[in-house]
């Protein structure tokens, strides 16, 4: 890595040693794929595994730093102005089935502004980091977002619906509505913090995505903005502390894309 920063280098310190893990784990899945009792369990426990590397050296440096991980949660919630936002693997289910589309992600949130992210494919060893005013990377490269300028031309990734969610057919009407205004089919890759990695090395002009977790993101919304990109929130649920709902784009685009995802017919539905 080239920017000597204390906090990227202990969070690259954290990665690296829960990536040798998950890659022995990705090596098993081939195996439990075909076993009758399939990969689940073995998933959720890869999970746990790679999450507890982390936030051990994490707390190795910084013991009073504040953790908010997706399968722990809270530790040490009363530290609300130095926190790690980790996401131990997201892209469960390309995992889970042996798709090599994954990432770990770590973010740093400095009084509630994130100030370092890292996202991490193992596979193919590609770590995107950015530290606030210092500018984003991939490996040791600079990443730039795209110069494309419009929306027809460029390539956009999207994600979702959760199984969960309430508002399945407003976001498959979004996607109905963006797939008609581009000429490249969109992208539908199933890790949000690789997406976004997409968007600040130029891979793609866009992304969007509603309801997303904050662990989805936190590494994201540095190195998007370091590499000159824009994040944007729409739609926001009021009662919500977290913004859920996110456009990321070479800033070119932004308008566009914005305003077709807002477009009254849709949200209507
Ligand atoms: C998921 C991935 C996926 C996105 C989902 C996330 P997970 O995270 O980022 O791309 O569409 O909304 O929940 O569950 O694999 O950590
Ligand atoms: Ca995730
Ligand atoms: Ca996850």
């Amino acid at each position: 890595m080239r920017i000597n920063s204390p906090k990227l280098n202990i969070m690259y310190k954290a990665c690296m040693k829960a990536s040798k893990s998950l890659i022995r784990d990705f090596g098993e899945i081939e195996n439990l794929q075909v076993s009758t009792k399939g990969p689940g369990d073995f998933v959720s426990s890869a999970d746990k595994r790679t999450e507890k590397i982390i936030i051990d050296e994490l707390l190795k440096a910084y013991p009073d730093y504040g953790i908010l991980s997706e399968e722990v949660g809270e530790i040490n919630e009363k530290n609300k102005n130095n926190r790690w936002i980790i996401d131990p693997i997201d892209g469960t289910s390309n995992f889970l089935n042996g798709i090599p589309q994954f990432a770990i992600s770590i973010g740093y949130e400095e009084n509630q502004e994130i100030k370092n992210g890292l996202i991490y494919d193992p596979i193919k060893n590609e770590l995107f980091f950015a530290e606030s005013g210092n500018g984003a990377f991939l490996n040791n490269s600079r990443i730039r977002v795209s110069k494309k300028k419009k929306l027809n031309q460029s390539l956009i990734g999207t994600g979702g619906p959760r199984s969960n969610s309430k508002i399945k057919n407003q976001i498959y009407l979004e996607f109905l509505e963006i797939s008609k205004n581009v000429e490249i089919p969109l992208r539908k890759f199933g890790s949000a913090s690789l997406d976004l990695a997409s968007v600040a090395s130029g891979r793609f002009d866009g992304f969007w995505q509603r309801e997303l977790s904050y662990w989805d993101i936190a590494a994201g919304i540095i190195i998007i903005k370091e590499a000159g990109g824009f994040i944007d929130f729409f739609d926001n649920d009021v009662n919500e502390t977290k913004k859920r709902n996110l456009i990321a784009s070479n800033s070119l685009i932004h308008k566009e894309l914005l305003d077709l995802i807002k477009k009254k017919n849709i949200e209507k539905n």
